[in-house]
């Protein structure tokens, strides 16, 4: 007898001494006998083997304990994240934390790309660890560093806690904004020039026919003067930004006419169902997460946005203030207007932050500056498939090519999320035009292969 064959034979005794040949026989011998065959199965003989099952009152009386249970933690959970958003650390607790996250940032080598590791060297860790910003924030180096020290994989790895960290910590940020927004070359205190949206007229419909195009969007960043940004707000505040973009929504005319909804009174079905048409935003992001993003949630958070849903402002997503303006189109020149149109209204209202060098203010280092992310989704069928031409011509274009779902997706019928690269050292207005330019570009490109495959 081969090895195997004697194993198997061991195991069959086994299972005969055991009783669990005949357990299951008789379970099977029940199920054959009964007259009305159970849907479930499974369940029949489950219910047959073991003595001690719940029976079906039993069951819906534990799973109701069980649902009740899962809503207390649920509550529990975020009155812990509450109370633990109180809790103010001492320059002591500061100081390990800071030593701890900075030693496993730079012992781990296998992610080594993020640019707080570049450059948050031992000296400036020394001479930061203890500095804060200007009470009562009194932002630690810790408090915009913590998401880099716990996630290493990040490609930036620090937000800034308020609006004084870019100045308190600037031997930190300044070299990480001139990096990641390429302005290394340039040695001017001033990255950012000043706000000019330009003749709205010069941008257009670039899918009159709509062939191409499937939405367009542009969203721009805002933080209220006075407040610190999301790693510091506090319960107050938060309340606060809401009520202030509440009271400046009241004046929107025409087609931005709209209402504000506080996420507190959105069902969680509606939630999801508003977040998929991109008219709500969702936490769970884990960078941000760590940041302290999500304290408090939902507190202060919610939407403001017009019937058609072609204009949306966030209160408290990432920064204080997102303006959103999208079509089911590539009518670039309408969504731009109506940004433009939107941010102008909601500045009679209130005072934005911004700096002398970076422009805009924002929590995150990678949208200073305009703040403006404007993008397409776009289906190029032909395009798409020739990878090399895509990324040489993204590169010339400046402009950034995601998958079909955004970042970290791939490309699915030919369908990409296209969108400006640079934010920072630029207008508004050049922008824009230079997204413009670009997706016309590659409509073209798409032209000329689809007239080569006719004829060829
Ligand atoms: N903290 C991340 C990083 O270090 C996020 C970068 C940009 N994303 C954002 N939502 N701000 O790379």
């Amino acid at each position: 007898m081969t090895s195997i064959e004697s194993k198997r034979v061991q195991y069959r005794k086994y299972l005969e001494r055991a009783g669990v040949i005949d357990a299951l026989s008789k379970a099977l011998i029940k199920l054959y006998e009964e007259q009305n065959k159970p849907e479930d199965a499974i369940r029949f003989v489950r219910k047959f083997m073991c003595e001690s099952c719940p029976d079906d009152a039993q069951y819906d009386l534990m799973k109701n304990d069980l649902d009740e249970a899962k809503t207390t933690i649920a509550r529990l959970e975020q009155e812990l994240e509450r109370l633990r958003g109180q809790i103010k650390k001492s320059p002591e607790e500061y100081q390990e934390l800071t030593m701890a996250g900075y030693k496993s940032l730079i012992d781990d080598e296998e992610n080594v790309s993020s640019l707080l590791r570049k450059y948050l060297t031992p000296e400036l860790l020394e001479e930061y660890m203890l500095v804060t910003t200007p009470s009562p924030v009194d932002a630690y180096l810790y408090d915009c560093a913590v998401s880099g020290f716990e996630h290493h994989d990040a490609p930036v790895g620090i937000y800034a806690a308020d609006p004084e960290c870019y100045d308190v910590f600037t031997k930190l940020f300044d070299p990480i904004i001139r990096e990641y927004h390429g302005q290394e070359e340039n040695d001017s205190d001033m990255l950012q020039k000043d706000v000019d949206w330009g003749n709205v007229d010069e941008i257009e419909n670039l899918d009159a026919e709509r062939k191409y195009i499937l939405s367009t969007r542009i969203r721009l960043s805002r933080n209220i003067e006075g407040l610190p940004f999301f790693p510091k707000l506090t319960e107050k505040q938060l309340i606060e930004v809401e009520d202030k973009i509440r009271a400046a929504t009241e004046t929107m005319d025409g087609e931005l006419i709209g209402t504000y909804l506080t996420m507190g009174d959105i069902d969680t079905e509606t939630q999801q169902e508003m977040v998929k048409r991109n008219v709500l935003f969702a936490r769970g992001e884990g960078y941000l997460q760590t940041a302290g993003c999500y304290r408090f949630w939902p507190t202060g958070r919610g939407v403001y946005h017009n019937p058609a849903e072609t204009f949306m402002i966030w209160s408290n997503e990432e920064d204080h203030v997102r303006v959103i303006s999208a079509a089911q189109c590539g009518d670039l020149g309408d969504v731009y207007q109506r940004l433009v149109t939107g941010i102008q209204e909601l500045e009679k209202n209130l005072t934005f932050i911004r700096h002398p060098s970076y422009g805009n203010l924002t929590a995150c280092p990678t949208n200073l500056g305009t703040t403006l992310r404007a993008s397409v989704h776009i289906r190029l069928p032909l395009l798409s498939k020739d990878e090399e031409r895509l990324k040489v011509m993204s590169e010339e274009l400046s402009l950034t090519i995601h998958g079909t779902g955004g970042e970290h997706t791939s490309i699915e019928d030919g369908v990409m999320d296209i969108s400006n690269k640079r934010r920072m050292g630029f207008t508004e207005f050049e922008l824009v035009k230079s997204l413009q330019d670009g997706i016309v570009a590659l409509i073209n490109a798409e032209e000329e292969l689809e007239i080569a495959g006719q004829e060829g």
